[in-house]
């Protein structure tokens, strides 16, 4: 047994080391042209967003066959399932990012990028808008394409509640957990300046956090954490005067995971001194406060930090897409078929991950990533069949067009429906425990607790995009369990 572990652990090394020697030596990549060496021309395709979608779809195709541009506001790729441990120093900002330029450096052909957020589409002229900015000032420019992927997420959805936008926090982007870090860290510092009985004090370490969807319970988790493993270490009275409390407008947190996995989560969250307020919706945000529904009893709450985690509305993008297009008559988000082709995209649009809307596909990084990873295979066949095309438009014979016509018949029957395979949900729900909803076939199997927990650690740990993460992470994880967290600005 022991030898049978120290080979693992020997190839484990050997095969990490070998991926972070391949990612800092990509090979030499085949530049963009105009035309392929037989002369057909070598189409352009565009992806908006540098997300879980875009990223996959990046990896998985033969950027060799395309003149690949992405255009994203965001230069880096996020992982967002350990977006909720970076604001309390459980994991570093830049162990949880990658270069967009880095991941494009790594594949076979050319990938121009340019940093700019697309403003518009033209669908008619095949052109976008992208908004960007040159030293300092803004600069518009437009991009053309043959192919468009549309993977621009989503953004944080405030459902019109006054004051979100000018009191709270999000978690959504690296600047939000940047932004919450300082912020309890100056607030902290502030409450500790004040008398013990200064109710301004009290106020100051209300952290409330709004939304028990996955992101605020293990926001709300890590928070705890923070608070019973290293604040109390450094400012012992401080720390048992923080509440951390977590209001859900539904009767349960974590919707999508089984009830006992619930009740589990509700537990440990009552032992850890988390309060769970449930059927209470925010109705408003003002700068100290925070108007709550519970119910007919309306009250009114100090808080001194207040994150809000209450899901995902459509970015200004998609609604003029949706808005251009007949097709498009869902407000929450773009319609695709089952090819993810776009509705009303006259077949050259298509659209994954968070910014499109489809029965029973929801938005998570498992069914973006999925998304990437099947159009990429599309694309490679796509390239086939306009291949064919071009040779059908250049040949003369007949019987030779008939030949070819026949190939691209059975190319196309050869692009299947992209099919959803749900592997299960991970959450962490803090003091070192997670809840894990596992699919397997038909069969589900409901996991909690420590050793959860550390399967969640392997199961994110094994997800993240590149082997550098991989090492930054782990050496995270390592340095807190030796020194506490560091959450300093
Ligand atoms: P994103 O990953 O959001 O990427 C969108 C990209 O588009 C970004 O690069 C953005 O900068 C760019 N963009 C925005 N506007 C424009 C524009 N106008 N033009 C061009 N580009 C634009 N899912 C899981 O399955 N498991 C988890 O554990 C998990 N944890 C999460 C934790 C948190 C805190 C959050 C917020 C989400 C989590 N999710 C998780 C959900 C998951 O992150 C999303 O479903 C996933 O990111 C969707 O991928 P996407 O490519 O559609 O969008
Ligand atoms: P969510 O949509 O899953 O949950 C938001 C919650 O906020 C809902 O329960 C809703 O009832 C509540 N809410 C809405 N308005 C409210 C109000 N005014 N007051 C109080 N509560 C209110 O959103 P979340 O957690 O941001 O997740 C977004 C997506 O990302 C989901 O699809 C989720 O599955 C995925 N995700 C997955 C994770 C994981 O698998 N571990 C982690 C984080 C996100």
């Amino acid at each position: 047994f022991v030898n049978s572990a120290m080979l693992l652990g020997v190839g484990a090394t050997g095969y990490l080391f070998f991926s972070l020697y391949r990612e800092s030596h990509p090979a030499p990549q085949i530049p963009q042209s105009k035309t392929f060496a037989n002369g057909s021309p070598r189409k352009t395709l565009v992806i908006l967003g540098s997300g879980w979608g875009s990223v996959s779809l990046l990896k998985n195709l033969d950027t060799s066959k395309y003149n690949v541009v992405v255009v994203s506001p965001r230069n880096f790729f996020l992982y967002t399932p350990l977006l909720p441990s970076a604001p309390v120093g459980t994991v570093e900002l830049k162990s949880i990012v990658e270069p967009i330029r880095a991941i494009g450096r790594r594949s076979k052909g050319e990938v121009i990028y340019h940093e700019g957020e697309a403003s518009d589409v033209d669908t008619v002229n095949k052109v976008i808008k992208v908004k960007s900015s040159m030293n300092g000032a803004p600069h518009e420019f437009d991009v053309k394409y043959d192919y468009l992927v549309v993977g621009v997420g989503a953004q944080p959805n405030t459902f019109g509640t006054p004051g979100v936008y000018e009191h709270a926090s999000f978690l959504k982007e690296i600047s939000d957990a940047q932004e919450i870090r300082r912020k309890v860290m100056t607030t902290v510092s502030s409450a500790a300046s004040l008398d013990p009985s200064d109710p301004e004090r009290k106020r100051l370490l209300s952290f409330i956090v709004v939304g028990g969807g996955p992101t605020g319970v293990e926001f709300a988790a890590e928070l705890q954490d923070f608070v019973d493993q290293d604040l109390s270490k450094w400012m012992p009275t401080i720390s048992k005067e923080i509440k951390v409390t977590l209001v859900e407008a539904s009767p349960n947190i974590l919707g999508m995971f089984d009830k006992s996995l619930i009740q589990y989560t509700n537990d440990l969250f009552k032992k850890e001194k988390i309060e769970v307020k449930l059927k209470t919706a925010v109705k408003e945000v003002k700068e100290t406060t925070v108007t709550t529904k519970c119910g007919d009893v309306v009250e009114e709450t100090p808080y001194g930090i207040l994150v809000w985690a209450t899901g995902n509305a459509p970015r200004d993008v998609s609604l003029k897409l949706m808005s251009k297009l007949e097709e498009q008559n869902s407000r929450r988000g773009l319609l695709i078929d089952d090819k993810l082709r776009l509705l009303g995209g006259n077949g050259s649009i298509y659209s994954i991950g968070d910014c499109t809307f489809h029965a029973g596909l929801f938005p998570t990084a498992q069914v973006a990533f999925q998304e990437g990873v099947y159009l990429g295979e599309v694309f490679n066949k796509i390239h086939k069949i306009d291949q064919l095309k071009w040779e059908l438009s250049n040949t003369q014979d007949k019987s030779s067009q008939e030949k070819i016509q026949a190939k691209i018949d059975i190319m196309n029957s050869k692009i299947d429906d992209f099919k959803y395979h749900h592997l299960g949900a991970l959450a962490y729900i803090g003091s070192e425990k997670a809840i894990a909803d596992i699919a397997m076939g038909e069969s589900r199997y409901n996991l909690s607790g420590s050793f959860t927990f550390l399967f969640w650690r392997y199961a994110y740990l094994s997800m993240c995009i590149s082997a550098r993460n991989k090492v930054l992470v782990a050496l995270d994880w390592i340095k807190v369990s030796i020194f506490g967290r560091n959450s300093s600005v």
